[in-house]
């Protein structure tokens, strides 16, 4: 089988991690990678010597668009230029995997929806827990109707603040820390309750990366080095409460000045049968409760051996992709998914800048 021919646009942190992982995978020839940043791009293809084929280096991504050899392509650029982008690549004929969140505003995700519609292209959205084990596992108990409806949903991430990278820290640059990190779980809760999301309502503010304040900035995770950060206009914590058209809530908590080591990510289902299942950031997947008073028991799932390279789902995540660019089947995550999932992150940016409860329909 001939491997996929592929490019990938927006080589730091994020598209490092894809590059290094398509570089993995047999069915994937990576053709060239396109960046502004020539360093990195030197630095990145220079942690794979070997790899087979080379790999063209653009400044310009558009050059890299122009090449009829390139069947599909990542795009790993920052989200205020996604939507210019996956435009642009969409109109050269590629299949597109698209990094979260699609853009900044969800008014931007629905112009590259309908971007997409006039076409017959594969646009994957980057929503990896979508393609991780243990969350198609988490869904298919909440979805599966032996432990009853899920009607009550929580998530905690509490963890350390985001890349020393000024784009981050500028609302009208990401959208928000809850609009970049929060739809990933705004995905699961409605993946795992199964019905559309109704209001919002979310309280939040700077504690400790403050407007105004200089705040050096480390991340454990980025290939960036430290800087100082002053001019913060995103939330550094937040909780949000989400209610569903069918009555069930769910809560999400962000707190991003924790410092590492600490145990992360939590997602906790109730169900009207009183089942809890719970998914922990050490991938154990527990049930408890219901009329049989099930003490933690331990449900296996499957979960395909992968290089580590990024984040959890992201391998299987690049295996569908390429999967679907051969076969045309859908991606498991479109952008329809996606943009449901910045609707209720919108939502939430509005209300706290609104002090109010947020109507998902406002932003129809
Ligand atoms: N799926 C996930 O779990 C996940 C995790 C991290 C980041 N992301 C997303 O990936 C995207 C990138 O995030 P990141 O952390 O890698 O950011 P980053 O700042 O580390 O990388 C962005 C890269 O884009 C490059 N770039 C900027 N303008 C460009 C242009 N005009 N043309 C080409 N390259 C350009 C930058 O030089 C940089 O190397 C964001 O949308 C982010 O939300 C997703």
């Amino acid at each position: 089988m001939e491997p996929v021919r592929i490019g990938i646009i927006g080589v730091g942190d994020m598209g490092g991690y894809h590059t290094l992982g398509f570089a993995e995978i047999e069915q994937a020839r990576i053709v060239a990678v396109a960046d502004v940043n020539e360093r990195r791009m030197e630095e990145l293809l220079a942690e794979i010597p070997d790899y087979p084929t080379p790999i063209v280096r653009y400044t310009d991504y558009r050059q890299l668009l122009q090449r009829d050899d390139i069947e599909a392509v990542v795009v790993a650029v920052p989200q205020y230029l996604h939507r210019e982008v996956t435009l642009a690549a969409l109109e050269a004929g590629k299949d597109v995997l698209l990094e979260k969140p699609m853009a900044p505003t969800v008014q931007e995700a629905d112009e590259i929806i309908a971007a997409h519609r006039g076409t017959d292209r594969i646009l994957q959205i980057g929503l990896v827990y979508r393609y991780a084990g243990l969350f198609r596992k988490m869904a298919e108990l909440c979805r599966g109707g032996d432990y009853g409806q899920t009607t009550f949903m929580w998530c905690k991430e509490f963890r350390e603040n985001f890349p020393p990278r000024a784009w981050f820290y500028d609302q009208r640059l990401s959208g928000g820390a809850i609009m970049d990190k929060c739809v990933h779980y705004f995905d699961l809760f409605n993946w795992m309750i199964g019905a559309r999301a109704h209001r919002v309502f979310a309280m939040g503010g700077q504690h400790v990366i403050r407007y105004g304040v200089p705040h050096w900035v480390e991340c454990t995770y980025s290939f960036w080095e430290p800087a100082e950060i002053s001019t913060s206009t995103i939330v550094d914590h937040a909780w949000v409460i989400v209610e569903y058209e069918n009555g069930a809530r769910a809560m999400q908590g962000l707190c991003m000045y924790l410092k590492p080591p600490y145990p992360g990510l939590e997602v906790g289902a109730i169900t009207h049968q009183g089942y809890q299942i719970l998914a922990r950031d050490d991938q154990t997947l527990t049930l408890w409760g219901g009329p049989q008073a099930v003490h933690g028991q331990e449900i296996e799932y499957e979960e395909p051996e992968a290089p580590w390279v990024g984040h959890i789902g992201a391998h299987r995540s690049r295996l569908e992709f390429l999967e679907c660019v051969r076969t045309r089947r859908p991606p498991a995550c479109d952008p329809q998914i996606g943009r449901d999932a910045m609707a209720i992150a919108q939502a939430a940016e509005m209300s706290i800048a609104e002090d109010r409860v947020v109507y998902l329909e406002e932003l129809a």
